[in-house]
């Protein structure tokens, strides 16, 4: 798939979830003016982050991780030599949920077709799954539910699944934002993303 063609049809995701009305979070986005966070980065990363659902910063601004959980990834990647913009960055839940409460089943089956589509667009060799929410919905789409524990247990281990474009691989780690609450998980989070120096 060339670039251009991967660009145009992260157009129409962007399009169709701005004017998805049938989506629980549709009113109130509309209400608060906020911006649904559709995903930044490169079109053809082999590296694709994906979070839980836009906090404050993400919804004000329309960008994934613009606050200070994002300025914890941008550390942890400036930390393996990573630039942020040669990675995509995404969530499974596209617009805020109510003041930044844990996403709802409902609003998760919602727009996670649009992440499914994200993945067979991007093709990337690994996915990194940031937080519960994301290792839960990934791994379970890939068939490894089986899998499933707690993220204590589960972060930095590598799990192979099978794309319709190949072989990838998923690592779930922690939500970067549990380290604000928890600063000892930092260094987990730091061993963690050593592992990526493998994927770039
Ligand atoms: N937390 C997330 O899971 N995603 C964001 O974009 C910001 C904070």
């Amino acid at each position: 798939m060339i670039e251009d063609n991967r660009t145009e049809l992260l157009r129409q995701i962007k399009d169709e979830v701005i004017n998805l009305k049938t989506s629980p979070l549709y009113a109130e986005r509309m209400r608060n003016k906020a911006h649904c966070v559709i995903g930044e980065g490169s079109h053809c990363a082999s590296i694709m982050f994906v979070g839980e659902a836009p906090g404050r910063n993400e919804a004000l601004t329309g960008r994934p991780f613009a606050g200070a959980a994002g300025r914890v990834l941008d550390e942890m990647l400036a930390t393996v030599g990573i630039v942020r913009k040669d990675v995509y960055i995404t969530n499974i839940v596209k617009d805020r949920p109510t003041n930044n409460r844990d996403p709802l089943p409902e609003e998760i089956a919602c727009y996670a077709p649009f992440l499914d589509r994200q993945i067979e667009i991007i093709q990337p060799k690994i996915i990194v799954m940031l937080g519960r929410y994301s290792m839960k919905y990934l791994l379970e789409k890939f068939g490894l539910g089986a899998e499933l524990t707690t993220i204590t247990r589960m972060h930095g281990k590598l799990f192979m699944a099978q794309a319709s474009y190949g072989t990838l691989t998923l690592m779930p780690i922690y939500h970067p934002a549990a380290t604000l609450y928890n600063p000892n998980l930092k260094k987990d989070l730091a061993k963690d993303f050593e592992l990526l120096k493998g994927f770039i």
